[in-house]
């Protein structure tokens, strides 16, 4: 049987138009730009209108992607949607999305592993891909996570923003796609990063009001060591199973938490800064979106290109970790790289690269 691979053959973002800058933040709040620059490397990040939901941003991503790969939303076989913060607990975003992009009744699955969904989500399209089972596959990390923010904790609610990426991945018989993953769950140490009430263990009720508990909690101090022990050897795992070295890898695109958690991977990698991807500073952490996002801005700018040797690595809520060594198109397409073919067309906040 001929082996398939997949490869990414579209790729696209939406972010918010409504920008917030730190400054904007010490009207409402005892914090500083200067804290928040120091502590994170944020300077501001783009928050959803009220006209907007999750589905809505995912839609907007997709349809870039789809428009990218030249591929009709009636082609595609399966939709994953990586996200934490849905339009609703159910239905589904997924079920969302698909009802927007295609009357075909295809699979539709939402994922939820925190700022790793992304990075989950593409690992089983290629699952998928690889067994032959389904050829188009579209994947989604998205997230609206100013909606389930305290904005009254400033621990919290300066660190996050919201935004969509997606990616188009193709089954193929050249060689390409995904080369080796590692991916991870240490759930006794889930209460880290937390929402706690508003499920079955917690329902919803007026205490849960008057605590704000519905809203996220985070113990940063302990997520910050939980990340940057697991960056190195993750990213060894997944190099092992591709049988790569770190000289390989063109870029490492590590999911936008914190400039200091980038830093500290860089170092005990090995890897110079200059290697990362680092948007951080623009659009602050958008959790599952993060890695999407950021791998569609700089193949826009042409910093990377399709055929590169990516390393994605993330981590998050449950706590989780994710990560993939993935080259995005075959060799042969680089004569005719679609990097040097890619404008960015603004319609909007809508990235669309043809
Ligand atoms: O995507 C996965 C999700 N989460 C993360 O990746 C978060 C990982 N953790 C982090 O990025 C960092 O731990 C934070 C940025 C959240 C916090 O930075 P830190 O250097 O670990 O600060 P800290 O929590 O140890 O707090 C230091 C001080 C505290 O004051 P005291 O107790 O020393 O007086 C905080 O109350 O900073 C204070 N503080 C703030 N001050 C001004 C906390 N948040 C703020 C703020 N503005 N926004």
């Amino acid at each position: 049987m001929t082996r398939l691979y997949g490869a990414i053959t579209g790729w696209g973002a939406y972010v918010p138009p409504h920008i917030v800058t730190n400054h904007d933040l010490e009207a409402t709040l005892d914090t500083s730009d200067e804290w928040i620059v120091q502590r994170t490397g944020i300077r501001q990040r783009h928050i959803a209108g009220a006209d907007e939901t999750t589905s809505t941003m995912a839609i907007k991503a997709s349809l870039a992607a789809l428009a990218q790969a030249n591929l009709p939303a009636t082609e595609l076989d399966l939709i994953l949607v990586a996200t934490s913060s849905p339009d609703y607990f159910t239905p589904p975003a997924s079920s969302l999305v698909q009802a927007a992009l295609t009357p075909h009744h295809i699979p539709a699955m939402t994922i939820v592993t925190g700022c790793t969904g992304f990075v989950y989500a593409l690992v089983t399209a290629y699952q998928f891909i690889q067994a032959g089972v389904y050829r188009n596959i579209l994947v989604v990390g998205v997230e609206l996570l100013s909606r389930f923010l305290d904005w009254r904790d400033r621990s919290t609610c300066v660190l996050f923003g919201d935004a969509a990426g997606a990616v188009v991945v193709q089954a193929t018989e050249q060689p390409c796609g995904l080369q080796g993953y590692d991916l991870g769950s240490d759930g006794a140490n889930c209460q880290h990063i937390i929402m706690p009430a508003g499920g079955s263990a917690r329902p919803f009720g007026p205490d849960v009001l008057d605590e704000r508990s519905h809203y996220i909690r985070m113990n940063g101090r302990e997520v910050f060591k939980f990340a940057t022990r697991i960056f190195a050897p993750a990213s060894e795992r997944a190099l092992r199973m591709a049988g790569k070295c770190i000289d390989d890898i063109d870029w490492v695109i590590p999911h936008q938490a914190n400039l200091r958690i980038i830093q500290a991977a860089a170092k005990d990698m090995g890897v110079p800064l200059e290697r990362f991807i680092v948007n951080i500073d623009r659009y602050a952490n958008t959790s599952a979106a993060s890695i999407p996002l950021a791998l569609a801005e700089n193949l826009a700018n042409g910093r990377i290109k399709p055929t590169d040797t990516l390393l994605l690595l993330s981590f998050g809520a449950g706590l989780t970790w994710a990560a993939a060594v993935v080259q995005m198109q075959p060799q042969l397409h680089s004569a005719q790289s679609l990097s040097e073919k890619s404008r960015r067309v603004g319609e909007g906040n809508v990235f669309v690269y043809p």
